[in-house]
């Protein structure tokens, strides 16, 4: 295999940084690629960083440079995602509270910055080598899970993504068949997206950064291209949609 790499967007991510390191350890002959709007790598493991603010245009152009890398990519896992914003906008809880600009960076943020990297990474991960793509989802994504209602705009963009990667993996069974699809549901990660969410939950159910990091990197090496996605949590149990 020519220069070996794992493609780590929305590195600064609590998670994507133990994700890096548990990386490392386990693949030494991986070159880490990692992408963020932060201008230096969060983690020393990085071994090339790209800052990019996830326009279009600059998604395309990251995506561009890292073709001509000529690496052949193991895995691609994208964490962007956000919930609550610096505006202090916060997750709808009555349909009083849903804001069009907050329900906008949602969906751009959880659904299409994804899409936008799987459509300009797919010219270097497309090939013989497989390629396991991630995007960190959600449970509260499922919808037939849906029982409490509220989070109007983080439910259904994630509810967005997961439907975005169940189309891109038909186009990939026929297109790419060296690539397999994975929508992941970390459960409930001691995260500065987490924190003002976290007051009701056990300890036991509020797992670190590196528990969910460790389980993700299992998952991903156990994981082969069959023209599916796979939506699962940490335990590598199937959600169902
Ligand atoms: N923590 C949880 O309990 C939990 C539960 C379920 C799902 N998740 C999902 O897990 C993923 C990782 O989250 P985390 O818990 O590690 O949270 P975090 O530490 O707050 O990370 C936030 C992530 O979102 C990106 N991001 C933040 N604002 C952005 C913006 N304006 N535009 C584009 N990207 C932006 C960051 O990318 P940069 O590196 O570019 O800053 C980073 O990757 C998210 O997709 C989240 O929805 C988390």
């Amino acid at each position: 295999m020519t220069n070996p790499a794992i493609i780590v967007i929305g590195a600064s991510s609590a998670i994507a940084r133990a994700f890096v390191k548990t990386q490392v350890e386990q693949n030494s002959d991986v070159r880490v690629i990692t992408v963020s709007r932060q201008a230096k790598a969060a983690s020393k493991a990085s071994a090339l960083h790209f800052q990019c603010d996830y326009s279009e245009a600059q998604i395309q152009k990251v995506g561009r440079q890292i073709f001509e890398l000529d690496c052949t990519v193991k895995s691609v896992t994208i964490f962007n995602g956000l919930l609550h914003d610096e505006f202090d906008k916060f997750p709808e809880k009555k349909l009083e509270d849903v804001d069009l600009g907050y329900s906008m960076a949602l969906f751009n943020i959880n659904t299409m910055i994804p899409m936008l990297w799987l459509q300009a990474l797919l010219p270097t991960i497309k090939g013989k080598q497989s390629c396991v793509v991630t995007a960190l989802s959600a449970r509260v994504g499922s919808i037939s899970d849906n029982r409490m209602g509220g989070w109007y705009s983080y439910r259904s963009s994630k509810a967005a993504l997961n439907m975005m990667f169940k189309s891109a993996a038909v186009e990939l069974a026929r297109r790419a068949k060296n690539i397999k699809l994975i929508l992941f549901h970390p459960g409930t990660t001691d995260t500065p997206l987490s924190k003002p969410f976290q007051a009701n939950v056990p300890d036991e159910k509020l797992f670190t950064p590196e528990f969910v990091a460790d389980q993700l990197s299992s998952i991903i090496a156990k994981s082969h291209p069959d023209g599916t996605v796979s939506y699962v949590d940490w335990q590598n149990k199937s959600i169902e949609w």
